[in-house]
């Protein structure tokens, strides 16, 4: 396989497995808070974050074969993710939404563009991801189909997005970028 594309999948796994370890943080913080604050919400939250640690499982599961590590700032992630949790689910109901609708927008849309790359190239990692994606999706509408209309919800929103992407480039050293390049050349 060409050198490019081999750094690219491995770039892939290291990115979705940075984000799946950040959003395991962000579910079990809103499941924490939400225990007391938001009871109705528990069900959903605590669904959804059994199926980022089987996603997070499943990215670890396919790196080694190729050539691919975690990366080593996931303490951030981690930290980055529980604090936007935390915040949110303080914040109630329709933040936790927002917040929901938001990572799950930019995972989706990641996934997206790693499809189109694996096409022909990786069938077995491109089928993995479009498994892990159906659920993701499942996440996305849940959330657009809760969040309450308020003037607050777009800069929430913009300003989760921002930190996400921030978080995601520091933690994998610009590999996202660096991916998000070859995908776009590709
Ligand atoms: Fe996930
Ligand atoms: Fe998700």
């Amino acid at each position: 396989m060409d050198l490019s594309v081999s750094k690219t999948i491995s770039r892939i796994l290291k990115v979705n497995h940075a984000g799946e370890f950040g959003a395991i943080r962000i579910y079990r913080a809103q499941v924490f808070v939400a225990r007391y604050l938001i009871p109705d919400l528990v069900p959903f939250l605590s669904e959804t974050l059994g199926h980022e640690i089987d996603h997070c499982l499943k990215f670890r599961a396919a790196m080694p074969e190729r050539g691919s590590r975690p990366c080593y700032a996931m303490g951030l992630w981690g930290i980055g993710g529980y604090t936007l949790g935390l915040i949110t689910a303080l914040m109630g109901r329709n933040a936790v939404m927002v917040c929901t609708k938001a990572v799950e927008a930019t995972v989706h849309q990641h996934l997206t563009e790693q499809l189109v790359f694996l096409e022909g190239r990786d069938e077995a990692l491109k089928s993995l991801i479009a498994d892990i994606q159906i659920q993701e999706i499942g996440h996305l509408d849940y959330a657009q189909a809760h969040i309450c209309p308020s003037p607050f919800n777009a800069p929430l929103e913009g300003l989760i997005v921002v930190a996400t992407e921030i978080v995601i480039w520091l933690s994998t050293q610009g590999a996202v970028t660096r991916m998000t390049r070859a995908l776009e050349q590709a």
